[in-house]
This record gives C-alpha cells, sequence and structure tokens, in this order.
C-alpha cells in the first residue's frame, strides 16, 4: 500500500490546475445509459471511483474510454442490467445507474449498498421516487430489482435532501412519458408509440379529463389551449388548471364565439363538452392559443377563420400544409396591405 510523506514547514505558493469534481463526473458517466449516442465528456478527473462507474458501464456492455481527463462513453447497446454486489460494495454510488437503466432498458437490477464507514445511507428515498415514477421495486437476495414498461412523470418531494437521490431521479424521469400522451388515453384516445412515430386514433366517444400544467415532467402549459378546445367537445366536464402563466386564457373568450360552454374560475377552467361548436371568425391572442383555435376549428361545424396569425408562424411550420395531409380542409389567405 502506497504511503504520502509529508515533511512541513515549507512556504506554499504557485498556481494548481484544479481537477473536475468526482461526484458531478459520476452521475454524468452513469447519464450516458439514457442516450444511444457517443459521449464525450472532459474535466474528468482520473480518480479510482471514476475508473470503476467506467468498469460498471463496461459491465453493463457500454464501451467507455478514458483518455488522460477526457472520457468516451457509447453505451448504445447494453448486454447486462446488473450492477453486481462485488462492484457496488466498493463505490456506493454504483447505484447511480439504477434510474437510467430502468428508464432506458426498462429494467435494473442493482446490488442493495451496504453499511458505510460515515454513517447509515439508505436509498429508500430512491426506490420510492422511482415507485412514484411508475416502476416496480422489489428487494430480494440483496439486490434491488426495478421494473417498468415505461415510466411516467411524478411530482415527487424528498422529506431529506438527497444527492445521488435526486440525480437518480432526475436521470429515471428524462425519459418518462409525460402528461400529454396519458391524458390523450385517458379522453380516449389509443395511442401507440413507435421509434420515431407516434400512432394516434380516436374509437370511441372523447371523455372529458382534468389537466393541471406543470413545469417538465407535468402536463406543459404550452399544450393547454390545444387540450381546452378538445375539452369542449369531449362528453362531460373537465377542470384544467393553469399554474405556470397567470394570464393564459385569452383563448376562452374567442372559443366561446365557437359556443364552447367554458366557466372561469380564477386559474381553472370548467369546461362541459357539448357535441358540436360552431366555426366563426375568431382573433389569436399566442402562439399556443392560435393552435388551441385551429384545433376547435377543426372539430366545429362551418367555416373558421382564424385572424393573426402571424403568432401561429412563430412556433408552427406550414401547420396548414400537415392537416391538409390528413384530410383537413384548411387554407391560408394572404392578406393584401390597403394602399391608398
Ligand atoms: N438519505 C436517506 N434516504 C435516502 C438517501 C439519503 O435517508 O434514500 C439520507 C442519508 O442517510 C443522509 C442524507 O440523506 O443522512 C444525505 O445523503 P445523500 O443521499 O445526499 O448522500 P449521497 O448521495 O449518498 C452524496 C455524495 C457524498 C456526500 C453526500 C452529502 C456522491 C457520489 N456522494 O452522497 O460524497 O457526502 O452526498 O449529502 O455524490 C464524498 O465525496 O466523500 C462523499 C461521501
Amino acid at each position: 500500500m502506497d504511503t504520502i510523506v509529508i515533511t512541513g514547514g515549507n512556504r506554499l505558493c504557485g498556481e494548481v490546475r484544479i481537477s473536475g469534481a468526482k461526484n458531478s463526473a459520476l452521475p454524468i458517466l452513469a447519464s450516458t445509459i439514457l442516450g444511444g449516442g457517443e459521449c464525450t465528456i472532459t474535466n474528468v478527473p482520473r480518480v479510482v471511483d471514476v475508473l470503476t462507474m467506467g468498469k460498471l458501464l463496461g459491465i453493463l456492455g457500454a464501451k467507455v474510454a478514458h483518455e488522460g481527463n477526457r472520457a468516451v462513453v457509447k453505451a448504445d447497446v447494453i448486454h447486462s442490467t446488473e450492477a453486481p454486489y462485488d462492484l457496488v460494495k466498493t463505490m456506493r454510488a454504483s447505484v447511480l445507474v439504477l434510474g437510467p437503466l430502468v428508464a432506458r432498458w426498462g429494467e435494473a437490477k442493482v446490488s442493495l449498498p451496504g453499511g458505510c464507514a460515515i454513517g447509515s445511507r439508505p436509498v429508500n428515498l430512491h426506490l420510492a421516487g422511482l415507485a412514484k415514477l411508475g416502476a416496480d421495486i422489489s428487494i430480494e437476495h440483496g439486490y434491488i430489482t426495478a421494473k417498468a414498461k415505461r415510466l411516467k412523470g411524478a411530482r415527487i418531494y424528498c422529506d431529506t435532501p438527497t444527492v445521488t437521490g435526486t440525480e437518480n431521479l432526475i436521470m429515471a424521469a428524462s425519459l418518462a412519458e409525460g402528461a400529454v400522451l396519458m391524458k390523450l388515453r385517458e379522453a380516449g384516445a389509443e395511442v401507440k408509440t413507435e421509434k420515431d412515430r407516434v400512432r394516434l386514433t380516436v374509437p370511441g366517444k372523447l371523455k372529458g379529463t382534468d389537466v393541471r400544467t406543470l413545469p417538465f415532467p407535468g402536463f406543459p402549459t404550452d399544450m393547454q389551449a390545444q387540450m381546452v378546445a378538445l375539452m369542449t367537445i369531449a362528453e362531460g366536464t373537465s377542470v384544467v388548471t393553469e399554474t405556470v402563466f397567470e394570464s393564459r386564457f385569452m383563448h376562452v373568450e374567442e372559443l366561446r364565439r365557437m359556443g364552447a360552454d367554458i366557466r372561469v374560475e380564477g386559474n381553472r377552467l370548467v369546461v362541459t363538452g357539448r357535441q358540436n361548436l360552431t366555426g366563426a371568425p375568431v382573433m389569436a391572442s399566442d402562439l399556443r392559443a392560435s393552435a388551441g383555435l385551429i384545433v376547435a376549428g377543426l372539430a366545429a361545424e362551418g367555416v373558421t377563420e382564424v385572424q393573426r396569425v402571424y403568432h401561429l408562424d412563430r412556433g408552427y411550420e406550414q401547420i396548414e400544409e400537415k392537416l391538409q395531409a390528413l384530410g383537413a380542409v384548411v387554407e391560408r389567405r394572404k392578406m393584401t396591405s390597403m394602399v391608398r
């Protein structure tokens, strides 16, 4: 075993290059499991724990190369989802592969870290958070097993702040299915996701569903106006709560002009669905409101004319062409400016 020998009493001055932080490098290395491409991480300290994390990624099947302070990791294919006891016992931070493995590959088996010289360090908050995201967790024979076909976004409260726990959950949540597709399913849509496409059909009637906007991975505020438009023709009553922006209900008055039954109660909308809307001239007030009015126009009887589409053009590329490809009767009329 090596020894460090210090002869004290010398004045210290000069410059030293500070190494990257081990406790940042470890979760960054673990996060490479989430993506398929090659990741190059710079300023990685060449310390034993970092090399251990590299070894663990290698055991899982990733290709890992350390070149000085650079680490290059490719984890597009893995052949194991198990972090074995022999490795975890040497480094507790191995538990950081739990979240990314279950999020990307649907399962993870990670040895339960044992006792620790600096005190009790349980991982109950990691596990409770993953369970909230929809993972089935079990502990058997000293191993944590987490399984989930697809994790789902959730609101997680850790009653003790935990560094690696938070990192694990952020990594897991980054691939979790967010509230939009879930909400469309709740509303009666059949949604099938494939590698690079989503297939959606509505075999029966649309059903009202409650929505609450939240920062990611909650239901996005940028889909609120479109969802409200959908709920205006769904069966039953839906409550839509906007918690991100204080005045994002400008589309409501316009939807009412089309016959929608919407009551505003502070930051909540109570939407009572009806069989159909009727087309009307309406005014777009912002980017997403414009999209909401177009959705309503597609479902309405007769002609809807959405004015001020310059809002729409800020964020939707050739939306009328995309809708035409689905069979919608939509056209853009150029406004000619009046010259005296
Ligand atoms: N805790 C729980 N349940 C959990 C997780 C944590 O009760 O599920 C408790 C722990 O028992 C502890 C407190 O929460 O009392 C904080 O523990 P935390 O989870 O934050 O610790 P950690 O993530 O295991 C990281 C660092 C440690 C650092 C602590 C400070 C890494 C790899 N490790 O550990 O670093 O001391 O945060 O909170 O980031 C070191 O570098 O020498 C080192 C030990």
